[in-house]
């Protein structure tokens, strides 16, 4: 049997409805985000990088840096092991106990990623809580759907943000059954934020446990970055926020924050917490050293916040048509795949602008998109660029009216 021929038949298939993935080499150069060198056809060319999740620039923050680079130093480059075979190190537990403080709870877990940590998390609590549903928003995350669907419990999924669905969907379900409500705060795709409150408020009219990933959240919202649901003094009342470091706080890994209980629990008998080698210490130094001053530092967010207002601002000065939504997340939708490339590949190469086209499976075909993602380092200049690449661009291709 040619096994790559079976391969190469479905890259093909993908590559026929505009759904192969290009990735952009980038070399990301320390002190210059939001700009970065772009490697292609054997050239190197500097490109303003308008689609990372790097959200606050802190992944070239000094102090993020020094905290890596001091740790590696002192401890070398990897863990050692597992965290529960000689992998636990000291700047684990305190990058632990920054995490509980950040959300205000008893306890914290770490994890490789943030999927991972979604994954494991889910996956754990379903399996092991005899008899557990899982009401699942239909926007979740894959690594939410695949931590639920390795779990084998029983899963509801209830409209996207809708409470009066997901009230129905408790109601029709046993009193005593343990329920888990598992959601996002702000969603990474269409940027549109949760209503917490209500949903918190009939998860707890129906005994439920709340699962909210604040992913695309912590760092940027609430007075010390503990995400909306901090925003919104609603912390205390979620069983457990899930969060990553990979984003805003500019580094990599994932967590749990939970009741003591509840963390040990998972720490106890998810396989994707026990059989994985400990994230490097340094790491953990580093995410701690940008978690401890995003707490404190409150100029990141607001200038994070300036910038998404200017490029909105902007693209609504050039008519260009995007996503309404209250977060930082800049969707300006074209639905249609081979467009949205053909959109970002003219960006890229005449206007040194790169922005990844969005398409199937991120987005549900159709609704394919360019995600714009200002931070604080982008400067108006950059902003003011951006628009007049896209303002020409819509008049090149008078793709205005196909996409209203
Ligand atoms: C909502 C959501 N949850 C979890 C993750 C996974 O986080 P990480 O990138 O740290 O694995 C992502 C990644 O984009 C995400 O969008």
């Amino acid at each position: 049997m040619n096994f790559d021929t079976l391969f190469q038949n479905q890259l093909d298939a993908l590559k026929e409805e505009g759904n192969y993935r290009y990735f952009a080499e980038l070399e990301r150069k320390c002190g210059k985000f939001p700009h970065a060198a772009n490697h292609q056809d054997g050239e190197v060319r500097d490109v303003t990088v308008w689609c990372s999740n790097d959200y606050l620039g802190m992944g070239q923050n000094p102090l993020v840096i020094e905290a890596m680079c001091e740790a590696v130093q002192r401890t070398g480059t990897g863990a050692g092991g597992t965290r529960n075979i000689s992998g636990t190190n000291h700047d684990h537990l305190l990058l632990e106990r920054e995490l509980a403080d950040l959300h205000g709870k008893e306890a914290a877990l770490l994890f490789t990623s943030g999927y991972v940590s979604n994954w494991a998390a889910l996956s754990t609590l379903g399996s092991r809580l005899e008899g557990c549903v899982i009401l699942s928003d239909s926007g979740n995350h894959a690594s939410m759907i695949e931590g639920i669907r390795h779990s084998r419990a029983q899963k509801v999924i209830w409209n996207h943000n809708d409470v009066a669905d997901l009230e129905a969907k408790l109601a029709a379900l046993p009193a005593n059954a343990p329920k888990i409500v598992a959601f996002e705060s702000v969603y990474s795709m269409d940027g549109d934020i949760a209503p917490i409150r209500e949903i918190v408020e009939v998860a707890e009219k129906y005994g439920a446990m709340t699962y909210l990933d604040e992913v695309h959240a912590v760092g940027l919202y609430g007075p010390r970055g503990g995400g909306v649901a901090e925003r919104e003094g609603l912390m205390d009342r979620i069983t457990l926020i899930e969060g990553t470091l990979g984003k805003a706080f500019g580094v990599v890994g994932g967590y749990i924050t939970g009741s003591t209980a509840l963390c040990d629990f998972i720490r106890s008998f998810a396989s994707g917490f026990i059989f994985t080698t400990a994230l490097p210490p340094a790491v953990a130094a580093a995410a701690r050293a940008s978690i401890m001053h995003l707490k404190q530092s409150t100029a990141e967010r607001t200038q994070h916040q300036a910038q998404v207002a200017k490029l909105r601002a902007g693209l609504d000065r050039a008519g260009i048509p995007h996503l309404a939504n209250a977060s930082h997340i800049v969707p300006v939708m074209i639905k249609d795949p081979v467009k949205t490339k053909m959109l970002a590949d003219f960006l890229m190469n005449e206007w040194g602008i790169y922005v990844q086209p969005i398409n199937y499976p991120t987005v549900p075909k159709g609704t394919e998109r360019l995600r714009f993602t200002p931070s604080p380092l982008h400067k108006d200049a950059d902003i003011d660029h951006l628009v007049a690449a896209l303002t020409s661009l819509w008049k090149q291709c008078a793709i205005a009216h196909a996409v209203a």
